[in-house]
């Protein structure tokens, strides 16, 4: 915690700030599970984990922390420890506070707001402190998963050995996906990827940024910061901005219905009337695209921009680049994308595609989980494929959400696969998994923005207690699945039930 004049100083200048690091720290000693030594020969059930950014990482330490056996595969080299992080800005960083960004207990973090340099950093200590290290195979792209005759899961070829349970953590964001537009070879100024900014130089330059989601936000902020003569933005869809203060979006979070109800004409007028203001044209209009739809991108600095004339925000669709700008169609308020408007020409020095990224492909799956009606995102808990509850595909399969990616429930998600690989009692049955999915279907089936294309941290929440509650041989575990704690208690009470039904009926040991 620091020399006791530092302490004193933290808690002088920044009370609440101190408070926060002793919190951290208290989370770090109550609820990390303990390191294993170098060179431990951990047990089975083995797990492989595929892909070294945040939440394999993370998934991977809760592994090994409970004395699970684990491998990561990683695509890339040593340097992509840290994932979509290690490939972006150094200018980028958190939009949403770092409190609803702990990835793991032990996280640290020394302000609300985040750099690159520094979630790279958290992420690479956890790696190591966990002894990640001698368990990761990079330049391994994975594949093919299949199961050999055993029933055992095989990552690309046996040789890689076999595993009981497999995490998926490839994350959402590839490859900088940059559409072509027409004419983009005439335009004379420079184009780049959002995530290629480092270098870039906007001092007095005129700058266009296709694209309205949070790369474009932070692109807006980039270019504001190295003085750009002016910036505007193309947005071809709606899409709602909330404040970056951490109560609102937790209280947006916590919408335990996950999706839009009659009640979310609540928070989409208090954000038009406290946040947008004067600059309410820019939000949705109402009955164009609820709050709870879509994921919203957390900012405070744009609006102000636009306010003081240093940024425009143009609801437009792009025509062609010419050789000095973007011909776009802009549109009126309550114009869907597409729709009629007025063909403008906007000048530009360099244009920022903040177009997004390529999904990273699921396709070394089987292809049983792909069945039709049954594809991700519509899982058992959006991460179970129903016919295999071994696999657990952990942050890369959802679409939209108000949450967050790097938050506790990476390791609620691993323990429950944990739990299911050694408790057969409490791992569920396809039919049971499928059953859930529709039950969800028809809880959410007026929500516009889907089942599970569209959910919040709230109903996660739910989805957690509802699983763990609805089975009574799940009760044992969950203070282990919530929370990391105990798991010596529930394993011996799991080889009890295996005994008493080894000596009653016979049946097989499962693990
Ligand atoms: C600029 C930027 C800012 C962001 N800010 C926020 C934020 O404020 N809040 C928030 O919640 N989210 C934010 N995100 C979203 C971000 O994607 C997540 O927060 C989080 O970092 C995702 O981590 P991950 O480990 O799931 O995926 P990734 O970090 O994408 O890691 C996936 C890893 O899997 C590897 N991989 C992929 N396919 C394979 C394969 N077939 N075989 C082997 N390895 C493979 C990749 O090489 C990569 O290393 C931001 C994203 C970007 C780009
Ligand atoms: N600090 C942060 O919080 C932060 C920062 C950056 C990224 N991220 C995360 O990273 C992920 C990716 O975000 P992102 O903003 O890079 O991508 P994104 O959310 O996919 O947004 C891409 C934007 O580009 C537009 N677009 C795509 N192709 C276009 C075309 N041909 N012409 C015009 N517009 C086009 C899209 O419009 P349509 O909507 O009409 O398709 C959309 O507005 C998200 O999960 C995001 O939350 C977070």
């Amino acid at each position: 915690m620091g020399s006791s004049s530092n302490v004193l100083q933290h808690v002088l200048m920044d009370p609440i700030m101190y408070l926060y690091m002793v919190w951290q720290y208290l989370l770090d000693r109550i609820l990390s599970p303990i390191p294993p030594p170098p060179n431990a020969q951990l047990s089975r059930p083995r797990i492989a984990v595929i892909g070294a950014g945040l939440t394999g990482v993370s998934a991977a330490s809760h592994c090994v922390g409970h004395g699970f056996d684990c491998t990561l595969f990683e695509a890339g080299d040593e340097d992509s420890v840290g994932g979509i992080w290690t490939k972006v800005n150094n200018t980028s960083g958190l939009q949403i506070h770092s409190l609803m960004y702990r990835f793991h207990p032990s996280v640290r973090w020394e302000n609300g707001y985040p750099k690159r340099e520094k979630i790279v950093g958290q992420i690479q200590q956890l790696w190591k402190r966990y002894g990640l290290d001698e368990r990761t195979k990079f330049n391994t792209p994975v594949t093919k998963l299949y199961q050999n005759k055993m029933k055992k899961w095989i990552v690309n070829e046996p040789a890689n050995g076999d595993f009981d349970g497999i995490i998926v953590a490839v994350g959402t964001c590839g490859d900088p996906k940059i559409p072509h537009i027409p004419g983009q070879e005439k335009f004379k100024g420079e184009i780049c990827h959002s995530s290629s900014l480092d270098g870039v130089d906007g001092k007095g330059k005129k700058v266009v940024i296709i694209g309205s989601g949070a790369s474009a936000v932070e692109a807006l902020e980039f270019v504001a910061s190295s003085q750009a003569e002016k910036s505007t933005v193309l947005a071809r869809s709606e899409k709602w901005i909330i404040p970056r203060n951490p109560v609102v979006d937790a209280l947006l979070s916590m919408n335990v219905f996950g999706g839009e109800t009659p009640f979310s004409c609540i928070p989409e007028s208090f954000l038009r009337l406290f946040f947008y203001r004067d600059l309410s044209d820019l939000a949705p209009p109402p009955g164009a695209k609820g709050i709870f739809t879509d994921t919203p991108m957390v900012n405070d600095d744009v609006l102000e921009l636009v306010r003081d004339g240093k940024a425009d925000w143009l609801r437009s669709d792009i025509k062609k680049f010419t050789e000095t700008g973007v011909l776009v169609n802009k549109r009126a308020v309550g114009v869907p994308k597409g729709g009629p408007g007025k063909e403008i020409h906007v000048e530009a020095d360099i244009a920022i595609m903040a177009t997004g990224f390529d999904r990273p492909s699921l396709n070394f799956l089987p292809d049983d989980c792909f069945e039709e009606g049954y594809e991700p995102p519509n899982w058992y808990m959006q991460v179970f494929p129903p016919h295999h509850v071994e696999i657990c595909a952990n942050n890369c399969t959802y679409v939209n959400a108000i949450g967050t990616v790097g938050n506790y429930h990476i390791g609620i998600y691993t323990r429950f696969l944990l739990m299911y690989l050694v408790d057969s009692l409490a791992r569920p049955r396809e039919p049971f998994m499928k059953f859930w999915i529709n039950m969800v279907r028809k809880v959410k089936a007026k929500a516009p923005g889907g089942a599970f294309d569209f959910f919040t941290y709230g109903e996660l929440l739910w989805w957690f207690f509802f699983t763990l509650v609805i089975n009574p041989f799940r009760w044992k575990w969950a203070f282990f699945v919530l929370f990391g704690i105990g798991t010596a208690l529930p394993m011996s009470v799991v080889r009890q039930e295996d005994r008493f039904r080894t000596m009653t009926n016979g049946s097989k040991k499962i693990h």
